[in-house]
């Protein structure tokens, strides 16, 4: 667990950052992945916890997250897609969980559970779905130091990435202080990354396009480059 909330500010420093999302990993050799993103230079590994009913999905909780805390230093970026998150960051922060993203859309105002995953050592992100107005977490956007995009209705990894949020995105690149970090989550891969780079994402969650890939560190790297070639100039202007 990393005990600074610096890391994302250390993170930004790295970008653009590949999140892989270990929805799409191989479950049953859950190690075994964890070892070949390390060894793919994976800086964060990024953790969807659904509970069937703020999603149509039920897929790992707390006792996961404790599992890879054991094995791995590598930041966990924590999604929670759960109806009640205030009753359940505390253990995933116990857990080992460096992130805690919440969606909007169960906490219309973010204020109080931002500000106490902050106090539990961890950051704070926001989370918006695809058809939630901007205009839900712009008063927020303080509070949080991740703020992540969803480019994809949440609950199930494999779907077709929505372009018309990079709207969003551009917006919220508009409001954000310059050490919050946005991210986006959802069908990214070698068609959808350079766009949403332009957009001003320096977070990129990726599960599919990841582990369908014979090897993670080149399929990693190909993202880095398709990033810098489309978007050099974005990262060095602001
Ligand atoms: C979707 C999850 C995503 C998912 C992305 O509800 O939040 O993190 O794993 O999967 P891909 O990259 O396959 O769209
Ligand atoms: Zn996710």
């Amino acid at each position: 667990m990393v005990q600074s909330e610096s890391w994302v500010r250390n993170l930004i420093q790295d970008s653009p950052i590949i999140a892989p999302s270990l929805l799409a990993a191989d479950f049953a050799n859950l190690e075994q992945e964890v070892r070949k993103l390390e060894a793919a230079n994976a800086k964060v590994l990024h953790v969807d916890v659904m509970d069937g009913h703020f999603v149509p999905n039920i897929s790992i909780g707390v006792p996961v997250v404790a599992a890879l805390r054991k094995i791995t230093q590598l930041p966990l970026d924590v999604h929670l897609m759960i109806s009640e998150p205030e009753k359940y960051i505390e253990a995933f922060r116990n857990a080992g969980a460096d992130s805690l993203l919440v969606h909007i859309e169960v906490v219309p105002d973010p204020v109080d559970i931002l500000k106490k995953i902050r106090d539990l050592g961890a950051a704070p992100g926001l989370v918006l779905n695809p058809s939630t107005p901007v205009d839900a977490v712009l008063p927020f956007v303080q509070y949080a130091d991740i703020i992540l995009t969803m480019s994809v209705q949440p609950g199930f990894g494999g779907q077709a990435f929505r372009p018309e949020v990079l709207d969003k995105v551009r917006v919220l690149k508009q409001n954000i202080r310059s050490d919050t970090i946005l991210s986006i989550d959802g069908g990214i891969n070698q068609e959808t990354i350079a766009e949403s780079a332009q957009a001003g994402i320096q977070l990129f969650v990726a599960g599919t396009s990841v582990f369908e890939a014979e090897d993670y560190q080149k399929r990693i790297e190909e993202f880095k480059a398709i990033i810098k070639h489309s978007n050099g100039t974005h990262q060095s202007s602001d």
